[in-house]
């Protein structure tokens, strides 16, 4: 079986990236992880990276002039690896249009909400603040705007009466060390994929809907 090659771009801990990382090692994982890149040369994930075997980076747009500069660094290196799949997972940057539309299909993202509901940061604090009783995490292609793009899968949770905002996020973030590696495994195999803006599934829906964690998996 020949592995898709992931670069994983990061901005911060790193723990999804982890995650991907861990799945990645097992035989039959359809990808590898070619590369880890940063836009902060401070994230703990490239220490994480480093010490699980896996090359990683910094390219920090500070010493770059400007957006498009960035992203042509960046390229540079992801070719370089050759790489096929993008993974962000916590990378706090937009992308332009120009480069989304390179990677069309080919760029996946984690989402800590149930998308299209709280786009954008504080996700968990803004889903106490309604009151909405499920919560969880999205990964979904990525487009242009932010948290934005066609939906792969989603996992959710109850909120429960006593949650706080970290409690919230610490059960969260357990669903989505699950998700991603299940949806990039999925990408890479081919699986899923995007065909005229909508995500085509290579398997029975009632395998997705399964993803719907109950409870007793987010505990
Ligand atoms: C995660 O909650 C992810 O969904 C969001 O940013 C956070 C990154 O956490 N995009 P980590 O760096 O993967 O630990």
């Amino acid at each position: 079986m020949r592995r898709q090659r992931v670069g994983v771009l990061i901005s911060g801990r790193g723990s999804n990236m982890e995650a991907l990382i861990r799945a990645a090692a097992e035989k039959n994982y359809p990808a590898e992880v070619a590369t880890v890149i940063s836009d902060r040369p401070d994230a703990a994930g490239l220490t994480t990276a480093q010490a699980q075997g896996v090359e990683a980076m910094c390219i920090d747009p500070k010493a770059c002039a400007g957006r498009e500069a960035f992203e042509a660094s960046l390229q540079e290196q992801l070719q370089s690896k050759g790489v096929e799949l993008i993974a962000c997972a916590g990378f706090m940057r937009i992308f332009s249009d120009g480069f989304a539309m390179r990677w069309h299909g080919r760029m996946v993202n984690i989402h800590p909400s149930l998308l299209p509901s709280y786009r954008g940061l504080d996700t968990h604090a803004r889903a106490l603040a309604d009151g909405v009783k499920l919560h969880g995490c999205t990964v979904h292609f990525v487009s242009g705007a932010v948290d934005a793009g066609p939906i792969i899968a989603q996992s959710a949770l109850p909120v429960l009466p006593e949650d706080t905002a970290d409690e919230l996020a610490r059960r969260v973030l357990r669903l989505e060390h699950e998700l991603y590696p299940m949806v990039l495994s999925w990408l890479a195999s081919g699986a899923v994929s995007l065909k005229d803006g909508r995500v085509a599934y290579r398997f029975a829906v009632k395998d997705q809907t399964r993803l719907l964690s109950p409870m007793s998996s987010a505990e």
